[in-house]
Formats: structure tokens, C-alpha cells, sequence
């Protein structure tokens, strides 16, 4: 398990961007982190590597501080994809990138170059392979990156915004590539994104950060019954939610308990048809 006891922290001569954040990352589960611009959550992601370093509480993985472990068993076992592919791509073609890691971890030649295709695969890239990084558009910039991270498969995965930019098949393609690896692989997943729809339909649990602090946790279901801090939070329901909540509210139609999804909702319309 990845873990946050209590963490505070400031960048230099600034003051604190987070505070009390205790939070907790299980192998086989996808969890978000929403809030809205500024709040924290790429921070929150660098700490959880250990590319920052917390001014107060503590970062360990399975019970040892990070700072224990040592940065080269830590990028071992947890990965994070940046925001902009640009801070991660530095090979020539995806090929090449994808594959550097793998040779890094002194992989066979050809494992190296199955799990690479494997991953190109898996994020719909591998007919751009050979291609110059420099001729891809952001969107498949952004597959690379991702593709140079599962082909490592850590034990622990970190996204900033992973399907920000991604068409929406691709996004969707995506998000069930995390369900399979938290599935098969065991993955734990932590995913800070800005597409709320997509949270109730992939992840199982969700923080909810606001100026720095944890405001919100737990599963979707519940987290977004909590309407006035999400929208203290500058953020909003999913689509569906909202429109149920419309509905509810000015119609008098379903219940306060909203529906998040497309499936929850037409379930819960479908009752109203047997009440009629
Ligand atoms: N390198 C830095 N030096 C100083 N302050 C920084 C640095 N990086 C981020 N900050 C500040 O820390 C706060 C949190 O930034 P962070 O990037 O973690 O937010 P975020 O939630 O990821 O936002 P977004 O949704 O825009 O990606 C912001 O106020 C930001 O200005
Ligand atoms: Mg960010």
C-alpha cells in the first residue's frame, strides 16, 4: 500500500500548497483525485513518487518511509505519467522510447520488445511506432507516455490527467486498460483528472481535494451525494448526476439519492415507469 500520514508541504519560500493529507493507495484499485486547478493534485502525485519531499508527515510504501527505500527501487515499483507527454517522451520514435525502460530494467531483447509492443497496443500507438515523436500530435504524444509506463508495469501507477486531450474512444479504450491491469496485474491506480463522468464508471474510490486539504473520500457513490462541496470545490456532478438532480429538484422525479451513471440512471427511470 501507498501511503500519506498527515503530509504538509510548501514549495521553497512559498507557503503550504497541502496540508493533513492522509491518503491511501491499495494494489487493485483505481482511485481518483479531483479538484480544481491549483489545489494540489500534481503536487500530491510528485509526493507519492517521492519526487518532492513532504515538510511534515510521511510517504511509505508498504510500511517504509520512501526516503528509506532509495529512489531507484521506489521508480521500480511506482510510475507516474505526466501531464504533458513533452516532460516525458526523449527518444526519437515511440519505439524507442517505450523501449528504453525496459532495457534499463535489463530485460531480454525480445521481452523488451514484445512489452512494448504489447503496451503500443494497449493504447492504440502501435501503427505510429516508427514515427518521429516530433510528427505526432499531443494525443498520441500523450499514448506514448502512457505506453512507456505500463510497459514497465509498476505495482503502483500515477496519472496526471491521462485522458486529457485523448479522443473520447481513446479515453474510454483507456480506462478499461486501467480496470484490466488493476484486474490481471493487481495494479494500484491513482488517476488526478478533470473528467468527472468518467469517475463513478472506472474508479472505486475518489479524494476530493480543495485548497490543499482532503475535503471528500470514499467510493463515488458517496462522495458526489456531497453537492455543496463539490460545487464549493469549483467542480460539478457527472452529466447524468446533474440531470437527475434536475429532475428531482424542479419535476419532483426520482429521489435525492442521485444516480451517477448511464446505467444507474436508466435503472432507477425504468422504476419510476413500474410506479406509474
Ligand atoms: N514548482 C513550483 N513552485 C512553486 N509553486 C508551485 C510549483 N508547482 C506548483 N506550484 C503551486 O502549487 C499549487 C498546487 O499546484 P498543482 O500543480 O499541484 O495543482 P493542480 O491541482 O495539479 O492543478 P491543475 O488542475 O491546474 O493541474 C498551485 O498554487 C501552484 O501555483
Ligand atoms: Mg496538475
Amino acid at each position: 500500500m501507498l501511503r500519506l500520514e498527515g503530509v504538509g508541504f510548501a514549495y521553497p519560500g512559498g507557503s503550504f500548497v497541502l496540508r493533513d493529507v492522509d491518503l491511501e493507495l491499495s494494489r487493485g484499485e483505481i482511485s481518483a483525485l479531483v479538484g480544481p486547478n491549483g489545489c494540489g493534485k500534481t503536487t500530491l502525485l510528485k509526493l507519492m513518487i517521492g519526487l518532492l519531499e513532504p515538510v511534515e508527515g510521511s510517504v511509505s510504501l508498504d510500511g517504509t518511509p520512501l526516503r528509506a527505500l532509495g529512489e531507484r527501487e521506489v521508480f521500480s515499483r511506482v510510475g507516474m505519467v505526466f501531464q504533458d507527454p513533452n516532460d516525458q517522451i526523449f527518444l526519437a520514435t515511440p519505439e524507442q522510447d517505450v523501449q528504453y525502460g525496459l532495457t534499463n530494467l535489463g530485460l531480454q531483447p525480445e521481452e523488451v520488445r514484445v512489452r512494448a509492443r504489447e503496451a503500443m497496443e494497449a493504447v492504440g500507438i502501435g501503427h505510429k511506432s516508427g514515427v518521429p515523436v516530433q510528427h505526432l500530435s499531443h494525443g498520441e504524444k500523450k499514448r506514448v507516455a502512457l505506453a512507456g509506463m505500463l510497459a514497465m508495469r509498476p505495482e503502483f501507477l500515477l496519472l496526471d490527467e491521462p485522458t486529457n486531450g485523448l479522443d473520447p474512444m481513446g479515453a474510454h479504450r483507456f480506462m478499461r486498460t486501467l480496470v484490466e491491469l488493476k484486474g490481471s496485474g493487481g495494479m494500484g491506480i491513482m488517476v488526478a483528472t478533470h473528467d468527472l463522468d468518467m469517475v463513478p464508471v472506472f474508479c472505486d474510490r475518489m479524494y476530493l481535494l480543495d485548497c490543499g486539504r482532503v475535503v471528500s473520500r470514499g467510493e463515488p457513490s458517496r462522495v458526489f451525494q456531497e453537492v455543496e462541496k463539490i460545487r464549493r470545490a469549483d467542480l460539478r456532478l457527472p452529466r447524468v448526476a446533474h440531470l437527475m438532480e434536475v429532475l428531482w429538484h424542479k419535476d419532483g422525479l426520482g429521489s435525492p439519492l442521485l444516480p451517477l451513471t448511464i446505467g444507474q440512471a436508466r435503472r432507477a427511470i425504468l422504476g419510476w415507469g413500474c410506479r406509474s
